[in-house]
């Protein structure tokens, strides 16, 4: 036997470290496991009574938001290693926002699934979770909360602004408005072809506030990440020292046993809410928190929403909702300067995964340039830029972006013009006889969790050609869907239950009265309930797209509805079984041979 073959570990095991069951062992099970690690290459010295650091990565090439993660995996591993532990990256499937068809909704969960079981099922003692585009933070976030293994994120950072015409974009918000154009015949094709090459100029998410950097900014909120890591460009050399920086952070927490339920508390999810108001957040972020949250057993509801947005005002000049891109709230002083503005709105002593409090991370003094991040007590608007609304049209609950809507739409009466699912919107939205007025009131069903399924970015639904060739920009449009980050307009989304699980949004018909009192959180249709009763017992219309197999089917069946996150009803909420408790899945045999 040679002496590379005899090789010793060079430290014994740190007590508690969850990898020592696979490695630790004299008997067959550990032969089995340190062979294995030997066969990829690894020596004993390597690997053996070091924290093992899973790196789960999200890099994929159909997922150009996250393309430069190989590259930020790396920069993770060099942090493991100088911190003295042993990296291992391991691929999960991931969801391009774009490529993905019918929506990465639909797969959020399934995502999350395997980002759970490929924690739990590995020896890993903590994760690194590489995010970035949409879905894929929440995906990792909710995994790593039901695995509960120590586990820190880092997200992707926002892409370098596109310049087209002399101007600077947000991807998502200034497309939505050139869209308008070109059907409008202000844009000419030409340009168009040009913006499209434009638009992209780099890797990493959308660079406004849309749903990845609301995202990546709630993960600070949450205190899942090291403060200051959410608003890196992409592109910065600094996001790849704070990749280092996060690796040998998980080697730490792996030491310490500081798991996602220890920081993933009310208080965080407070937290959290309130720096999504601040920053005039996207609403998807509600259906995620809610679905986090359910996952560590933090009983959250639409109404905290409601809450806290009643005492949050905009403090960040960003885009949507403002005009800089999240690039320029870096250089003011990023998330830190964010939330040192916000600061006597948050739970200041809730626990980080830096093994501080927040406020103990919180930066000294105020943002380099209020222009950008504004003191509390001079915001940019004032409080309540979301409302809940509910009524005998949404009685679960519903959302409207206040922030992004036209205020004087935000009390509003008008009568339903009916899309039955949105093959029916687009056979008709375009129709010079369509029957509709500025004051009517767009309704939009079949877009939900189920019906779609998958509950699409649908709800901005689009404003009707004959008026936009009038001028009308924006009209009250109401859909069971939800609606991207980047968008704006007085679009009431995620009405619960959805029309497809027998919500009443099923039972308007054209011409009812329908009333938004978005301050008041009234959401109703002015029909008398012996008339919806009777609607109700008419025979509905076949459900489109109902899936009958797979993936989907599962889906449909066990999706809970929007004001409930949409997770499925069997992993929501903190499994009080032992089996499932990330040690416990070490059963101390081997297969495989
Ligand atoms: Fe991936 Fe916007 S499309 S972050």
């Amino acid at each position: 036997m040679t002496a590379r073959e005899q090789q010793k570990p060079v430290q014994a095991p740190p007590p508690g470290l969850r990898s020592a069951k696979w490695f630790a062992g004299k008997d067959v099970p550990g032969f089995v496991h340190r062979s294995a690690m030997r066969a990829s290459g690894f020596s004993r010295m390597a690997f053996e009574g070091r924290p093992i650091v899973g790196i789960c990565n999200s890099w994929s090439e159909v997922v150009n938001c996250n393309m430069h993660f190989r590259g930020l995996a790396d920069s993770v591993r060099r942090g493991v290693l100088a911190a003295g532990g042993f990296p291992l990256e391991f691929p999960t499937i991931s969801l391009g926002e774009q490529l993905m068809k019918p929506t990465t909704m639909l797969f959020r969960n399934l995502m999350a699934m395997d980002v759970e079981e490929s924690i739990r099922a590995y020896p890993f003692d903590s994760v690194v979770l590489l995010g970035g585009c949409d879905k894929t933070v929440p995906a990792q976030l909710m995994g790593a909360a039901s695995a509960d293994v120590p586990a820190i994120v880092l997200t992707g950072g926002p892409a370098a602004p596109a310049v087209f015409a002399g101007k600077q974009l947000g991807v998502g918000t200034d497309l939505w408005e050139y869209i308008d154009d070109v059907r409008a015949g202000r844009m000419s094709m030409v340009d168009y072809e040009r913006l499209e090459a434009a638009a992209g100029p780099s890797r990493g998410h959308c660079p406004e506030m849309g749903t990845a950097s609301t995202m990546a900014t709630l993960v600070e909120g949450l205190g899942m990440t090291l403060p200051g890591t959410a608003a890196i460009p992409a592109m910065d050399s600094r996001r790849m020292q704070a990749a280092e920086e996060c690796g040998a952070r998980a080697v730490g927490l792996a030491l310490e046993g500081l798991r996602p339920s220890d920081v993933l508390t009310t208080e965080a999810f407070d937290n959290a809410i309130t720096l999504m108001l601040a920053v005039g957040g996207s609403t998807n972020a509600i259906v995620h928190l809610l679905a986090i949250a359910g996952r560590v057993g933090v009983p959250l509801s639409l109404d905290r929403f409601h809450e806290i947005s009643a005492r949050t005002p905009l403090v960040v000049n960003v885009r949507p909702a403002g005009q800089h891109l999240v690039e320029q709230v870096f250089h003011a002083g990023g998330i830190p300067a964010v939330m040192r503005s916000i600061e006597s709105l948050l739970h200041v002593d809730a626990r980080t995964v830096t093994g501080k409090t927040v406020s103990e991370n919180l930066p000294a003094g105020a943002a380099a340039d209020t222009s950008i991040i504004a003191p509390l007590s001079s915001p940019f608007q004032p409080a309540q830029g979301l409302a809940v609304v509910r009524g005998n049209l949404a009685p679960l609950g519903a959302v409207i972006k206040c922030s992004a809507a036209t205020p004087e739409l935000l009390v509003h009466r008008g009568p339903a013009v009916v899309f039955e699912n949105m093959k029916d919107l687009l056979a008709r939205f375009d129709d010079p006889d369509l029957e509709v007025t500025p004051d009517s009131v767009l309704v939009l069903r079949s877009a939900g969790p189920r019906g779609a399924p998958g509950m699409p970015e649908w709800g901005q639904l689009p404003i009707p050609t004959k008026l936009l060739k009038t001028g009308v920009t924006d009209m009250v449009r109401i859909s069971d869907a939800r609606m991207s980050g980047t968008a704006y307009g007085t679009c009431v989304l995620h009405v619960s239950p959805e029309s497809a699980a027998g919500g009443p949004l099923g039972l308007v018909r054209d011409g009812d009265v329908i009333a938004l009192d978005a301050f008041a959180g009234k959401l109703d249709v002015l029909v008398s309930e012996a008339e919806l009763e009777a609607r109700r017992a008419a025979p509905a219309p076949p459900a489109l797209n109902r899936p009958v197999r797979g993936y989907a089917a599962l889906y449909v069946d066990r999706v809970l509805q929007a004001h409930q996150g949409c997770d499925f009803d069997f992993l929501a909420g903190r499994s009080q079984n032992p089996a499932d408790e990330p040690d416990a899945v070490f059963d101390g045999w081997v297969g495989g041979w």
